[in-house]
């Protein structure tokens, strides 16, 4: 639809008349029930834009004929209703909304301008309007209330007059102060521009911090960043709990927590962009002339402000600021769903006042929505590298978050279940920032007729191995390991590293290339290589390709557990690997132990157990086990259960700094066969730490807590005294 059929006024004479009525009537039911199911039920049933576009195009039928305004229409309400469970908070200055600028491209910052310079009577001779550009965060509305410096009260927005105390979940926020007073600079520490495009911090011309008003009322948005919300909906979806929609509802629901101890873990921010009550500049209130003014004190009291804030002169300015925030928008660690404009000068704000419940002085311009509505099309399955099985939807293509998305995530199979996708709806899909794109959910209404649901193959798309779920566990996965071909280059990867049996100088590139040009199908084909086949490889000089040669020969004489940890079987860590390896002693009483006499082994469970079992019971991994050692893979085998000594059992140790003699792997392999932990960092309960040339922040920090530090002559006597 055109802009112009949305907001072609008609003349409302007879016929046309009714049936402007009767739209209205029928935007006004359309748009009271999407709100409910957004504010209320938190379960929105459509993308925004499509609520945007029903709300502008009744805004416009008001404006062109305002005797069909009335009272209820939801235009009249700035958001929802408030919840009866919190306690209503009257503002004391309404919450206001504001416009949106229709014409999202670059028309619309001209537009504003034009509007703003009409209403102000200037002439095209006279001067450009100095405004603020903002970010429009996509998250909450909150008002915070602060009296003689201390946060006495939070709010919802609620219907603009009236909103939801919900203090006590505000004050689990860590970015909100609690107290205002001393002076401490803002703390947007998340999105600094580069060096260069920062505005000053803090002090307005450099001169000291105004002192907090009696009564101080800041508006700003809570909302949560990207990086929190996809981990708090992973932590969900782990769980099998109900993951959330998108951030901002993510965060609506945490601030509407009936518990604080709940909204307590949910990980919200907030920004400051305005103020509602404030104690007047008669009483010893703050006299600002400008919102830019405004803006920095608010940061010098201690807000967050969102760094981007800047001036600019006239339509030019704001157009750019439109362009270079939309151009960063994906590189952003919180979502944004436009920019806001403001008239700088609080004078000029006064005079231009409001028109219904909107300033005439801001307008919000946005960018493409993040969220659309489209087909799916079909639903199919990838192995991902670790073996997980993820539903993803093919998609009738659709321009959503400013790329054109044709597959989106499903996660796994009960989210796909609980979001009831089938092949054929309409779906809801969401793509922010450079967050891989997913289905939020379907428009449920809207299916065509029956359609089977989704089953998850029973067999690996890829390499045709059993697929299972581990109980308690909400991913399926391949059994294939090794086998499956979309595994591989993680396995070969995992094989080769370090910690494993170590083929230095094969990385991530070089195993790609392998795998894709199928000269390694299984992991026994790396020794197999011969200089030819290597040679022939994209960026490989001579040289190189013996340096890899080499260090596959050297890797052949390797341990029991390294050799075990690189097999890549899930759940099992170095240290499960060593203490397998010395209980059974061999790799073969590990193949074939049940588990039941696995379950004896030092700190194995039934998980670990169950793994080991899975994956020594397909036959295609025991033969790599067998072809591998056929290419000459070497370890020394022991005797089972050696009950060697652990002299010493119980102490733990730390590592730091280059030893003269030993490698940092050899003393910590040395130290764990007496029976000693090794850990990362020191602490308290550390016994001792060895240090060596060129010891960091763990020597210094063994100092101050009075760890004793050994060097590597001390610690070869410690064990062998022991
Ligand atoms: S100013 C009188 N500035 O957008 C002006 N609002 O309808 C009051 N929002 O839900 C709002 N970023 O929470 C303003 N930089 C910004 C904003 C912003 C996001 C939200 C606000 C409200 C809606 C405005």
């Amino acid at each position: 639809m055109s802009t112009q059929d949305l907001f072609g006024a008609q003349a409302p004479d007879g016929a046309g008349a009714d049936k402007l009525a009767q739209e209205v009537a029928q935007l006004h039911q359309q748009l009271h029930a999407w709100a409910h199911q957004y504010y209320v039920l938190d379960q929105p049933s459509v993308p925004d834009a499509e609520y945007d576009r029903a709300f502008q195009r009744l805004q416009a039928i008001e404006e062109a004929h305002p005797e069909l305004r009335s009272a209820d229409s939801p235009t009249q309400r700035v958001g929802g209703a408030p919840l009866p469970v919190f306690a209503s908070v009257r503002h004391a200055v309404p919450m206001l909304s504001i416009r949106t600028e229709t014409d999202i491209t670059e028309e619309g910052a001209r537009a504003f301008d034009g509007r703003v310079r009409r209403e102000l009577g200037l002439a095209e001779s006279d001067a450009a309007i100095t405004y603020v550009c903002e970010l429009k965060f996509d998250g909450l509305a909150m008002n915070l209330r602060y009296e003689h410096g201390v946060l006495v009260q939070a709010a919802t927005r609620g219907d603009g007059e009236n909103g939801e105390d919900v203090t006590q979940n505000i004050r689990t926020i860590k970015q909100i102060p609690l107290r205002i007073g001393a002076p401490t600079l803002g703390t947007d520490v998340f999105s600094l521009p580069p060096e260069g495009e920062r505005f000053a911090l803090g002090r307005p011309g450099g001169e000291t911090v105004p002192p907090v008003p009696a009564v101080l009322e800041v508006r700003g948005e809570v909302y949560m960043r990207r990086a929190d919300f996809e981990a708090m909906n992973e932590k969900q979806r782990e769980k099998g709990e109900k993951s959330f929609v998108n951030p901002r509802n993510a965060a609506a629901g945490a601030v509407r927590q009936l518990d604080s101890s709940i909204a307590a873990q949910r990980p919200l921010s907030f920004f400051a962009y305005g103020l509602g009550e404030v104690t007047p500049a008669a009483d010893g209130g703050p006299a600002f002339a400008t919102h830019f003014d405004m803006l920095q004190t608010l940061k010098a009291w201690g807000f967050p402000v969102a760094a981007q804030v800047t001036r600019a002169q006239g339509a030019a300015e704001l157009i750019a600021f439109h362009q270079k925030i939309g151009a960063a928008r994906d590189q952003l660690p919180y979502d944004i769903d436009g920019v806001v404009y403001k008239v700088d000068s609080l004078a000029l704000q006064r005079q231009l006042g409001f028109l219904s419940r909107e300033p005439r002085w801001a307008v919000a311009h946005k960018y493409p929505a993040q969220e659309q509505i489209t087909r799916v099309e079909g639903i199919d399955v990838q192995v991902g590298r670790t073996g997980k099985l993820t539903p993803v939807a093919r998609l009738a293509p659709v321009f959503v978050g400013g790329v054109t998305v044709t597959n989106a995530t499903l996660h796994n199979l009960f989210e796909l279940r609980r979001k009831k996708v089938r092949v054929g709806d309409q779906a809801i899909v969401r793509r922010a920032g450079d967050v891989i794109p997913e289905v939020v959910g379907v428009v449920v209404a809207e299916r065509p007729q029956y359609v089977p649901n989704f089953r998850m193959p029973r067999q690996c798309p890829i390499c045709g191995s059993t697929v299972v779920r581990e109980k308690g566990e909400m991913n399926h996965r391949c059994s294939g390991g090794l086998f499956c071909g979309a595994q591989r280059k993680q396995a070969i990867l995992h094989f080769a590293q370090r910690r494993a049996v170590e083929v230095e100088g094969l990385g991530e590139k070089l195993v790609d290339q392998l795998v894709e040009t199928n000269v390694i199908r299984t992991l026994p084909d790396l020794y197999k290589l011969g200089l030819t086949a290597l040679s022939a490889l994209d960026r490989m000089a001579d040289k190189s390709a013996k340096n890899v040669l080499a260090a596959l020969e050297k890797s052949k004489q390797t341990t029991l557990p390294r050799f075990l940890y690189g097999l890549g079987i899930r759940h099992i860590g170095e240290a499960t690997a060593k203490d397998l390896a010395r209980h059974f002693g061999t790799l073969d009483a590990i193949m074939d132990a049940s588990v039941e006499q696995l379950l004896e082994v030092n700190d194995v469970g039934p998980i670990v157990a169950q793994a080991l079992r899975t994956f020594f019971d397909q036959a295609h991994n025991r033969e790599v086990v067998q072809q591998l050692r056929a290419c000459g893979v070497t370890w020394e085998e022991g005797a089972p259960a050696a009950q060697a000594p652990k002299p010493l059992a119980g102490k733990t140790f730390v590592l730091t700094g280059t030893f003269p003699t030993l490698s940092r792997e050899q003393a910590k392999e040395t130290l764990e066969a007496a029976g000693a932990k090794v850990a990362g960092s020191v602490s308290k309960k550390t016994d001792y730490v060895v240090a060596g040339a060129e010891a960091g922040s763990k020597l210094s920090k063994a100092q101050e807590l009075g760890v004793a530090v050994l060097d590597e002559a001390q610690m070869l006597a410690l064990l062998a005294a022991a």
